[in-house]
């Protein structure tokens, strides 16, 4: 079976693209390199030995090899029996309980459809309070057969809570309670919150959070995986992809010539550690959007306490080229950039010749768009770093499709928890997430 692996290339990285060369040879150059290559060995060992602060937030190490494929195939049974009778199906919920669904359905559908061929449309609530947002979407909803699916962790996060509580309601007056109960799937708590108790009382299938699993760290578990059934993505083969990017880091150790995710945390730790306050996380194709918005609650919800923290941000290029490029290029020197770099798409589309050549564009004529887009991302690499000084590294996906996607989840989860660790933050809590419910809670009269 042909080996899709991850790779990472730091030609355009700069001098931290150096350190990290020198690291991966066993001789970093300088006392700090030396000291963060330290500090990264000592906090791969303090994950390995499940030694760390959040030590009990550490299920997402071994879900991928733990998942059974039973398990499996009983989420896929459900799905199916939604599927068949649902023209649309919502996933409801916030941050962690939705992004990671989101980010590989955007990534794998195609890109004009809300669905995969075949499957139900899939659509977002919950995860906004937008008043117009909702009326939109019941109103569309009206005119579709559609089933719902509500993920919370806690079980009483406010958005998801009432969003879940409109969609129930609009859902029971349309089929009626008993055929709206076979609608509905709960991914929740084994035992605790209002959503386990809800669901109980009213029989809806239910798929449970691992409590040892952290919202931004669930999509491999059943909060990404009963809504990507769903869709129609190809679960095993996701589970599968992430279980082998587990094997290959667990077999690389503390190497950083062949441990990935430990090259990664060096590099943006480097970053961070030269004065650079902002990681980009930057796509050339507009399906992996979303996938930098998992990244970015990745990153910030397990970096950004204790006054640290790289500051993960996103661009969109060559779109973005055109909007934030400029600053990127000439303004204040406090970027580094991480390419998820696509090396190969699906499709094929040439560039035609013109007889007349009236918009000057023959000399890109027979190419294949893919080519333009592959020059325009060194074009860019070149310009940003040996131009501008923006260190540039880039994530190499052989292609998009489940089995990378999973293995590029696991990859982004295991450096994320080393760099955290490298800081001596717990990469595994979110105390800062509450401030803003208090203040809300306070002002609605909670
Ligand atoms: O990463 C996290 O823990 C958060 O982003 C949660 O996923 C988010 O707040 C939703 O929480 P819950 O699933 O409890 O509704």
């Amino acid at each position: 079976m042909e080996t899709k692996t991850l790779a990472l290339d730091f030609t355009y990285a700069l001098q931290a693209g150096q350190a990290v060369q020198q690291v991966m040879q066993g001789a970093p150059a300088c006392p700090d390199c030396r000291q963060l290559a330290d500090e990264l060995r000592q906090a791969w060992h303090t994950l390995q030995g499940r030694q760390g602060a959040g030590n009990d937030f550490l299920g997402w190490l071994d879900t991928p090899v733990q998942t059974a494929a039973a398990e499996l195939q009983a989420m896929r049974k459900r799905a199916a029996e939604l599927r068949a009778k649902s023209q649309a199906f919502v996933c409801i919920g916030i941050g962690g309980s939705y992004l990671g669904a989101k980010a590989i359905i955007e990534a794998l559908k195609p890109a004009l459809s809300l669905s995969m061929p075949g499957g139900p449309e899939i659509l977002y609530a919950g995860h906004q309070l937008s008043e117009d947002y909702m009326h939109e979407l019941l109103t569309y909803l009206d005119g579709k057969d559609y089933s719902i699916c509500i993920i919370s962790k806690s079980g009483t996060t406010t958005e998801p809570a009432i969003a879940f509580r409109l969609l129930r309601a609009h859902l029971e007056k349309k089929y009626g309670k008993e055929e709206a109960r076979t609608r509905i799937v709960a991914i929740t708590d084994a035992r605790k919150g209002a959503m386990r108790q809800l669901a109980d009382r009213e029989g809806y299938t239910t798929y449970v959070v691992p409590d040892n699993v952290g919202g931004r760290f669930s999509v491999l578990t059943p909060v990404g995986l009963f809504p990507l059934a769903v869709a129609g993505i190809d679960i095993e083969a996701l589970v599968r992809g992430a279980a082998a990017e587990a094997g290959d880091v667990a077999a690389a150790g503390d190497d950083f010539k062949r441990n990935l995710s430990l090259q990664y945390a060096y590099y943006r730790q480097w970053c961070y550690r030269h004065g650079l306050g902002v990681e980009l996380l930057v796509n050339y194709d507009p399906r992996l959007i979303y996938m930098a918005e998992w990244w970015k609650q990745l990153y910030g919800e397990s970096e950004g306490k204790e006054g640290k923290g790289l500051f993960p941000a996103s661009v969109s290029f060559t779109t973005d080229l055109h909007s934030m490029g400029q600053y990127i290029q000439q303004g204040p020197r406090m970027l580094c950039e991480t390419v998820l770099s696509l090396a190969q798409g699906h499709k094929t589309v040439e560039i035609p010749t013109d007889a007349e050549n009236g918009d000057g564009m023959n000399f890109v004529a027979g190419r294949r768009l893919s080519y333009v887009n592959a020059k325009a991302e060194e074009a860019t690499c070149m310009a940003h770093s040996a131009e501008g000084g923006v260190p540039v590294a880039r994530v190499i996906l052989p292609v998009l499709d489940e089995e990378v996607l999973g293995r590029l989840i696991y990859f982004f989860e295991t450096a994320c928890a080393l760099s955290g660790y490298s800081m001596h933050v717990n990469p595994f809590d979110q105390p800062g997430v509450e401030a803003y419910k208090k203040q809300m809670f306070k002002l609605l009269g909670k």
